[in-house]
């Protein structure tokens, strides 16, 4: 026998019983997005890996580390796409957004690709649900896509779920903290892990996301760049905690939050589910006032999130519910089969959910196939061309006349 071939480290497969939570989980998140009028967008998968050396940043993890990157076959280097905020913003500078009514609100759903070790909750090819809002520098907007993610989660029933909030400033007040954190972290040094003493020049804020207890210890008496914060960078601040206030939005302002791309500027969040674990992280985002620039655009602010749709199923748990049928069609003999097929695909015209036996079943066995499908009701089909109903939750069975079935059973109301 040939040796099996499996799926790829860190990916997997969708399998039918998966379907169920997401496609809800995409039907919740289209609804909410078009009521606060945002539009759907798809980019993409790979790109020109320039986009992401200069919009993620060549010193971030994602950049340096984690990305799929291959030549194609014309010599040009492209990546699988780690993330979608930069190719959204390459897409709004291509097709000329900015002459649009601004803010452009944007939604997407789609795989993205990162070579990361895999666990429970991180995976090489996973799936993203995000907003972007390109066009205002207003705290409203900050405070919209904060409030979408939450009622996403929310109306999805995600529990323990918190919301840490932090501001990074604008670049220019970011460079003066930038130099007074590098020379904290200079003065300790020896008690940083390898990896982040070797990257104090290249990303010194990175410090605060790092796992080890030497680093942690350092990192607790470090400056940080919310006490630093001032004018109008300390405003938009200030009038985003008021607007989630007033929208009775529960927050904790958390000064050692930083996030593992470049681009932020101003606000940054990141809703967690504490009884995840490691992985705990469902979604994230924040503002990027300069990238539209950086990526060739004319000046245009932007915020947004991004969650992890594998981490938010893994939050809600649980055996997904199996699909119901409206309807299963038997042969009480094998001249029946034909009359089967052909009254099935009448009930499916007729906008009905109608299956009926394909593996040979004698007709005890397609009741118990009808039963373990979740159909509502039995159509048996007896050999003298009468027809017979059965109620499959309470057993009760009664005549039919078959030219009136597809009429008689109504679709489910909750399919
Ligand atoms: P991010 O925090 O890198 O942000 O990713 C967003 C979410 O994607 C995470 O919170 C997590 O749930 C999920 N995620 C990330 N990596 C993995 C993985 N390896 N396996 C499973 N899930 C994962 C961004 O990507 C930004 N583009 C968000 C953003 C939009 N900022 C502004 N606009």
């Amino acid at each position: 026998m040939s040796e099996k071939i499996q799926a790829p480290r860190g990916t997997f497969d969708v399998l039918p019983a998966d379907e169920a939570g997401r496609s809800r989980l995409l039907q919740a998140g289209a609804v909410l997005f078009e009521r606060a009028g945002y539009g759907r967008i798809e980019t993409p998968i790979f790109e020109d890996t320039a986009l992401f050396a200069r919009g993620v940043g060549e010193a971030t993890d994602i950049v340096s580390k984690e990305m799929f990157t291959f030549e194609d076959r014309g010599g040009r280097s492209v990546t699988l796409r780690p993330e979608g905020t930069a190719s959204i913003c390459r897409a709004y500078v291509e097709h000329g957004m900015h002459k649009l009514a601004q803010p452009v609100k944007l939604w997407y759903i789609g795989p993205y690709f990162r070579y990361e070790a895999p666990q429970a909750g991180r995976y090489r090819q996973f799936t993203q649900i995000g907003a972007e809002a390109m066009g205002s520098d207003s705290p409203l907007v900050d405070a919209e896509i904060i409030g979408i993610l939450g009622d996403l989660l929310a109306e999805l029933g995600v529990p323990a779920v918190s919301l840490r909030l932090g501001s990074l400033g604008s670049p220019e007040a970011r460079t003066d903290y930038r130099e007074e954190l590098k020379a904290y972290l200079r003065a300790n040094e020896s008690d940083l892990s390898k990896e982040v003493a070797l990257r104090i020049e290249a990303n010194p804020l990175r410090a605060f996301d790092a796992a080890d207890p030497g680093t942690r210890e350092v990192m607790q008496n470090a400056p940080t760049l919310l006490e630093r914060l001032d004018g109008e960078d300390a405003e938009h601040f200030a009038e985003v905690h008021q607007l989630l206030d007033a929208a009775g939005v529960e927050y904790e302002i958390d000064p050692t939050l930083v996030r593992g791309l470049d681009y932020y500027t101003r606000t940054i969040f990141e809703f967690h589910c504490e009884e995840l674990g490691a992985q705990s992280q469902l979604g994230g985002g924040g503002r990027y006032d300069r990238l539209v620039a950086e990526l060739g655009g004319p000046e245009t602010p932007g915020v947004g999130f991004a969650a992890g749709v594998e981490r938010i199923l893994l939050s809600l748990g649980g055996e997904p519910p199996v699909p119901a049928r409206d309807a299963f069609v038997a042969a009480a003999d094998d001249g029946q089969r034909h009359r089967a097929s052909a009254l099935v695909a009448e009930l499916r015209n007729a906008g009905l959910s109608a299956e009926t036996d394909l593996a040979g079943r004698s007709l005890k066995g397609q009741l118990k196939h009808a039963d373990r499908i979740g159909a509502r009701v039995a159509i048996i089909l007896d050999a003298d061309g009468s027809a017979q109903v059965r109620d499959m939750s309470t057993g009760e069975q009664q005549p039919i006349d078959p030219a009136e079935v597809a009429g008689k059973i109504a679709p489910d109301p909750e399919p």
